[in-house]
C-alpha cells in the first residue's frame, strides 16, 4: 500500500462526502491554516518554538486588548480553563456567582462544583441574557462569592450576552470576573483590560477557525495573586506553573499542540493582512446578519431575544410539528452540516453556525437548500 492509498482510505473514513460546514464547531478552517498544519514538527524547547510562541502570545494579547493581563496558550479545549480558573482562583469551599443562560452556563456550574466549591447561581430562561441589574442585585444579594462566571455567547440559545456591562457590575462588587468565550472571542470584541476582565478564554475550533486542541486565555494579574495562596491548585492546569514557563522560556510546562499555535499564528497574520481587528469584526457581523436575515426571509423565527443575538451561531426555532433534528439529517444528506439544538432546547430548534471558513456564496447555497426542506417537512406533516 503505498501513502496516497493510505491518505484516501483515512479521507474516506473521515470524509464519505464532503460536507459544508455551519457548524458549532470544530469549523471549516482557511485554506492557508490548513496549509500550515503540515509543516514538519520541531521541538518546543528550540529557539525556533520559542519565537512561534511569542509572536503568537503577543499578537494575540493585542488582538484582545490585553496590555496589562497574560496571555496563555495551553493544551487543552477551552473546558481545560474553565477547570483552571476555579482550581486556582476559587478557594476550596468558596462561593461562586454562575450566571446561566443556557447549556454552557450549567457546565461552569458543574464545574464549580466537581472541584469542591460553591455554586450560587443567577439563571435565565434559554434565550434571555443576564442583564446588568440583575447581576447587581445578584451580588447585593450575595456579597460573598469570589467570582462571577459569565457565558459571553451561550452557543445552545444564541445569545451574546452584554459582557462590558456586566464586567462593571462585577467590578464596583469587586469580584474576580471569570468568562467563557469559547465561542466569541475571535468574532466579536474583547477589551481584557478596559473591561476588567479577569480570566476570558476560548477555544482554537470556535471564531479563529483553527483545528481543536489549543485552548486560550488572557489572565489577570489578580488571578495569579489570588493562586499563590490557593492550596492543590493540581498540575496540568496550574496557572501559576504556566506563567514561570512562559516568562522563562517563552513556552508551556508540557508539550504544546505546535500545528494548532501556527495555525493560530497565521490566522493572525491574515486578521491583519485582511485590515486588522476592526475589519475583521465587522465580516463577522456581516455575515451573520446575512444569516439572520436568510433565516427570517424563510418564515422562520430566531430563538435569541432581538438585541442580544450572537455573531457566531443563530438558533432558529422550527415550525410547529417540525422537529430540529430532521431539518438537520435532512440538510446533511443534501450536503450541509448545520448543528443540532442543544441542551434543553433541542427538540424544537436547529442551530447555523457562522464561524471559520464561509464563503457568501455557500451561505446562500445553504438558504436555497434550507427553503426545500423545510417545504418537505411541511408537507410530509
Ligand atoms: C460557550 C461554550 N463554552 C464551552 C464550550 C466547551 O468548549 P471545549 O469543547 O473546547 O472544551 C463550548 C463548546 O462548544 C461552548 O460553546
Amino acid at each position: 500500500m503505498d501513502c496516497e492509498e493510505i491518505l484516501r482510505e483515512v479521507e474516506k473514513m473521515i470524509w464519505p462526502k464532503k460536507l459544508k460546514l455551519f457548524t458549532a464547531g470544530p469549523v471549516a478552517c482557511f485554506p492557508q491554516v490548513l496549509q500550515a498544519m503540515s509543516f514538519q514538527m520541531f521541538s518546543h524547547r528550540s529557539k525556533e518554538y520559542q519565537a512561534l510562541h511569542r509572536d503568537t502570545t503577543l499578537r494575540l494579547a493585542d488582538f484582545l486588548e490585553a496590555k496589562n493581563a497574560t496571555v496563555l496558550l495551553i493544551p487543552a479545549s477551552g473546558t481545560g480553563f474553565m477547570e483552571a480558573s476555579i482550581r486556582n482562583a476559587v478557594t476550596p469551599g468558596g462561593k461562586v456567582l454562575v450566571t446561566i443562560i443556557g447549556a454552557f452556563g450549567n457546565r461552569y456550574r458543574e464545574v464549580v462544583e466537581s472541584n469542591g466549591r460553591k455554586a450560587v447561581v443567577l439563571e435565565k430562561k434559554p434565550g434571555e441574557p443576564v442583564l446588568p441589574e440583575e447581576l447587581d442585585e445578584a451580588l447585593k444579594k450575595n456579597p460573598d462569592v469570589e467570582a462571577v462566571t459569565i457565558t459571553y455567547n451561550e452557543t445552545s440559545t444564541g445569545v451574546l450576552n452584554p459582557l462590558s456591562e456586566l464586567a462593571k457590575v462585577a467590578k464596583e462588587h469587586d469580584k474576580l470576573v471569570f468568562v467563557d468565550a469559547v465561542s466569541a472571542m475571535g468574532a466579536t470584541d474583547i477589551r481584557v483590560d478596559e473591561w476588567g476582565l479577569d480570566l476570558v478564554f476560548a477555544s482554537s475550533q470556535k471564531a479563529f477557525g483553527v483545528p481543536p486542541g489549543l485552548a486560550m486565555a488572557a489572565v489577570s494579574d489578580a488571578v495569579f495573586e489570588k493562586a499563590k495562596s490557593i492550596p492543590n491548585r493540581g498540575w496540568y492546569f496550574d496557572l501559576l506553573k504556566y506563567k514561570k514557563y512562559l516568562e522563562k522560556q517563552w513556552s508551556t510546562p508540557s508539550t504544546p499542540p505546535i500545528p494548532q499555535i501556527i495555525a493560530l499564528n497565521v490566522v493572525l497574520r491574515t486578521i491583519e493582512a485582511m485590515g486588522g481587528k476592526k475589519a475583521w469584526l465587522d465580516m463577522y457581523a456581516r455575515r451573520a446578519e446575512r444569516i439572520r436575515k436568510g433565516v427570517l426571509d424563510l418564515g422562520l423565527e430566531l430563538f435569541a431575544t432581538p438585541g442580544y443575538y450572537s455573531p457566531t451561531i443563530t438558533v432558529v426555532k422550527t415550525p410547529p410539528g417540525i422537529k430540529g433534528v430532521d431539518v438537520y439529517n435532512k440538510m446533511r444528506e443534501r450536503g450541509f452540516e448545520i448543528a443540532k439544538g442543544y441542551g434543553p432546547v433541542k427538540e424544537f430548534t436547529f442551530r447555523i453556525g457562522h464561524m471559520g471558513y464561509i464563503t457568501d456564496e455557500e451561505i446562500d447555497e445553504l438558504f436555497e437548500n434550507l427553503r426545500e426542506v423545510i417545504e418537505e417537512l411541511k408537507q410530509k406533516k
